[in-house]
């Protein structure tokens, strides 16, 4: 059987450094991705960055530095931070790579050739935090809902992507699953929000110079999402020119993406401008978009001048890759939103780690050591059954599975007494072990995709045939 599965995550914007959210997406889709190798399926998981666009331009400015330099820095910060939560991508795209620009500028001209571009005047509200032209019902006091800001009037001529042609064939594609969206009430919100009526889309900026050139007219810039929205393509290795996807690369095989993970923040552009774009360049639609929860913390939404972002690199410096993987996979159930507070992933950490896994497996590893010279025959456990979980996206719920395993075998523990019977009834004790040993290998094997050095090193442990207590796992944090 030779099963493909292609993840991806949003390209993230490079005007700031790596939060909690992006880590949040990335660790997920590395989750899923390890999954499916793990079952020996052929994977490919795309993450990068989105690097063009005034919002970008302006932080270059801020920062004194030009553009491309700016980006650069901005793109190896998330690059380290995935490295340093062991984020295993396939490829990182950054759509100021070369052969994005010259792909994405070949992919506007095919629109454009096709007959689903047209020029018009446009006015409208911009925001650049969003870097999407906004109508009324999105702004609270005349300021975007979503970043505080006052939009800025902007008028120009303008080329659009005549987008209203694919309402009627995107809401029948929705409707039948097979562009998927889940969980439900976002699919339900993206069809009304179609009902509503899609307007044509202007993909054209005549004062951003911060892009990617138009070829059928170098006075604009092509908009910033649709140039976002290609690196799912390019990422692969598409050149802008393979309408039907000729296979230039082998990567290419992989489109369309079985899964796409990303927040509410953009599931509307996503379950209408990106599958409009791929049905006007003739290509296949992704399979499933999902939307995971949106995390606030203390009750607020996560911003720089709050001063109350949560960063990933303070998350593996104290917790380390495991620790943080965890904390994040734990933090929001199946598609709802989550509040987190440093105080509640330290005393997670606490309980689930120190006091949970870790604590399980150095007890019953050092009983072994010590009572049977590190040797003992595992005992067949049952199935921890989680593979559902995982199809389903619930990564949580697979997580929780885990640890009632861990949970129940630490209470095993204290019912037998274990530390007592293995000094009054040392025959009873090797099976109460060689049971809690079994369980142990199936929470490694439950573990690999989510904490993969910490299964390595407790399935290692057995494999060797020789226990020892070895250091903890998750020193308490204090
Ligand atoms: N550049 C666009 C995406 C283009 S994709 C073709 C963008 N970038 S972003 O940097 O703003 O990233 C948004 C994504 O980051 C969200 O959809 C989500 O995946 C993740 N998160 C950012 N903040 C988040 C939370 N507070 N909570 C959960 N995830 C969020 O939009």
């Amino acid at each position: 059987m030779d099963k493909k599965f292609y993840i991806t995550t949003p390209i993230y914007y490079v005007n700031d450094k790596p939060h909690i959210g992006h880590a949040y997406t990335t660790v997920a889709a590395d989750v899923l991705a390890r999954w499916y190798r793990q079952k020996g399926e052929r994977v490919f998981f795309l993450t990068g960055t989105d690097e063009h666009g005034a919002k970008v331009a302006q932080a270059a400015a801020k920062a004194g530095q030009s553009e491309k330099e700016f980006c650069d820095g901005k793109a190896e910060d998330f690059k380290k931070a995935w490295q340093a939560l062991n984020i295993d991508y396939d490829n990182f795209i950054r759509t100021t790579d070369p052969e994005h620009e010259v792909a994405a500028s070949k992919a506007a001209q095919t629109l454009y050739v096709k007959g689903l571009v047209y020029k018009d005047e446009y006015e409208g509200l911009y925001c650049t935090g969003c870097e999407q032209y906004k109508i009324s019902d999105d702004l609270i006091n005349g300021k975007c809902s979503e970043h505080q800001i006052e939009p800025i009037l902007m008028k120009e001529e303008s080329y659009f992507f005549k987008l209203s042609q694919f309402q009627i064939i995107l809401k029948e594609k929705i409707i039948s699953g097979e562009l998927q969206i889940e969980p439900a009430e976002r699919k339900n919100e993206v069809l009304s929000f179609i009902d509503s009526g899609l307007r044509d889309i202007s993909i054209s900026r005549k004062n951003i110079i911060w892009g990617v050139p138009l070829s059928f007219d170098k006075n604009y810039t092509l908009y910033v999402w649709i140039d976002a929205f290609l690196n799912y393509l390019t990422g692969l290795g598409w050149d802008g020119k393979s309408e039907k996807l000729k296979v230039k690369s082998e990567k290419l095989e992989f489109f369309p993406p079985d899964v796409q993970l990303m927040s509410k923040d953009i599931l509307r552009v996503h379950a209408t401008i990106w599958p409009a774009l791929l049905l006007a360049l003739e290509l296949p639609l992704p399979k499933k978009i999902f939307v995971h929860g949106y995390f606030t913390t203390n009750g607020q939404k996560m911003s720089k001048s709050l001063g109350n972002v949560i960063w990933p690199e303070d998350l593996t410096a104290k917790f380390g890759a495991d620790g943080a993987r965890y904390l994040l996979m734990s933090s929001l159930t199946y598609g709802q939103d989550g509040d987190i507070s440093w105080e509640k992933l330290v005393e997670k950490y606490n309980a689930d780690l120190a006091n949970g896994l870790g604590n399980l497996v150095s007890r019953v590893f050092n009983l072994i050591e010590n009572n049977f010279d590190g040797q003992m025959q595992p005992a067949r456990s049952a199935d921890l059954n989680i593979e559902s979980y995982f199809k389903e996206l619930k990564l949580f719920e697979a997580l929780q599975k885990i640890k009632e395993k861990v949970d129940w075998a630490n209470k095993y523990i204290e019912e037998n007494k274990l530390w007592e019977l293995v000094k009054t009834d040392k025959q009873k004790a090797q099976a109460v072990l060689g049971e809690l040993l079994g369980v142990i290998i199936r929470i490694g094997e439950g573990l690999v995709p989510f904490m993969p050095q910490t299964a390595e090193k407790i399935l290692k442990a057995v494999e060797t045939g020789e226990i020892k207590k070895g250091e903890a796992l998750f020193p308490r944090i204090v």
